[in-house]
């Protein structure tokens, strides 16, 4: 899939002066526009310490924050319709959002099956090392989303974290789980040599966490990925086995399977439910933000396919 035929997938910018004011460069290449942002977040997000170069950076960052700003409204407008149409009484919209487990975008991609029955460990490799280059790290997104609301999903929230931290324990923390497993391996992620759609996902999850007009689109986002994932990391993690992947190597997917079952049913009632009830109004932009990550993996996987199926024996070095 050429960028073109990629972004005629993504909804028409609107024509409302917020968003055409920053028509960004990424519609005409999405590969630049989203690698561009993949090093700003990188940057944006890593510790540092004062220097020269600040009010620079300062401008800079504003920049790219509106372009930013546009290819999240633009995600938006791809799913603004289907989620102003989910219930807004509390009861209703978490049941609406437990069948988005069915019904959802991209959801029992075939991809998955193919991954635990089929592919080799070459293939096996390329997916992972796309996903790991896309990943944007639960732990801190979780962070950043928490901040400020109200204490009872504020409590489930830091339950949550602290699960991702392994109850206080290294060998336990979710993130190391992943990128020990990519050291071992060697996938070398790199984000010149990962497909837009996976640099896309990542973006517009931190984009969706960092910037607080988005911070309950951020909570339908985590609570998404919390419902959908078990279904995927198992089937990743049979395809591990399959291969000879080690336990202590497959340890991320196969913890995820089970942990995130219940990690989303506490979402859903501790986190979504409580927000919904307080105000329906935040109904919209919780749905909003799961049909963003839902949509963006959707892409991921239609990508995954094109390329792995193309080309059977895919090495890593070949990816764009
Ligand atoms: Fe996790
Ligand atoms: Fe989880």
């Amino acid at each position: 899939m050429n960028d073109e035929t990629a972004m005629s997938n993504f909804s028409s910018l609107s024509s409302s002066p917020s968003r055409s004011a920053v028509a960004p460069a990424w519609l005409a290449d999405a590969t630049t526009f989203q690698r561009r942002l993949a090093r700003f977040n990188a940057q944006r997000i890593a510790p540092a310490q004062p220097h020269d170069d600040w009010a620079a950076e300062v401008q800079r960052e504003a920049q790219m924050r509106l372009e930013e700003g546009a290819f999240l409204e633009n995600l938006r407008a791809g799913v603004v319709a289907r989620a102003a149409a989910a219930p807004t009484e509390a009861d209703a919209f978490v049941a609406w959002f437990e069948q988005l487990e069915q019904n959802g975008p991209g959801q029992h991609d075939p991809l998955f099956e193919w991954l635990a029955r089929s592919a080799t460990r070459e293939q096996m490799l390329w997916f992972l090392r796309q996903e790991v280059a896309g990943e944007a790290g639960f732990d801190d997104l979780l962070a950043y989303t928490q901040v400020k609301l109200p204490t009872l999903p504020k409590l489930e929230m830091a339950r949550n974290f602290w699960d991702e931290m392994g109850r206080g324990s290294r060998k336990g923390m979710h993130g190391p789980m992943l990128s020990d497993l990519a050291t071992e391996v060697q996938l070398n992620a790199d984000i010149d040599a990962t497909v837009w759609e996976a640099l896309a996902l990542a973006n517009a999850m931190l984009g969706l966490a960092l910037n607080r007009r988005y911070a309950y689109h951020a909570i339908g986002a985590l609570g998404i990925v919390e419902q959908t994932a078990p279904g995927r990391v198992q089937q990743v993690g049979s395809g591990l086995k399959r291969l000879g992947f080690s336990a202590r190597q497959r340890i991320y997917f196969d913890l995820h399977s089970a942990m995130d079952i219940r990690h989303s049913a506490s979402w859903n009632a501790q986190v979504i439910h409580p927000l919904v009830a307080a105000n329906s109004a935040l109904a919209p932009s919780i749905a909003e933000g799961a049909l963003i990550r839902l949509s963006c993996g959707a892409r991921c996987f239609e990508r995954y396919r094109a390329e792995l199926w193309r080309r059977p024996h895919i090495a890593p070095h070949e990816r764009e």
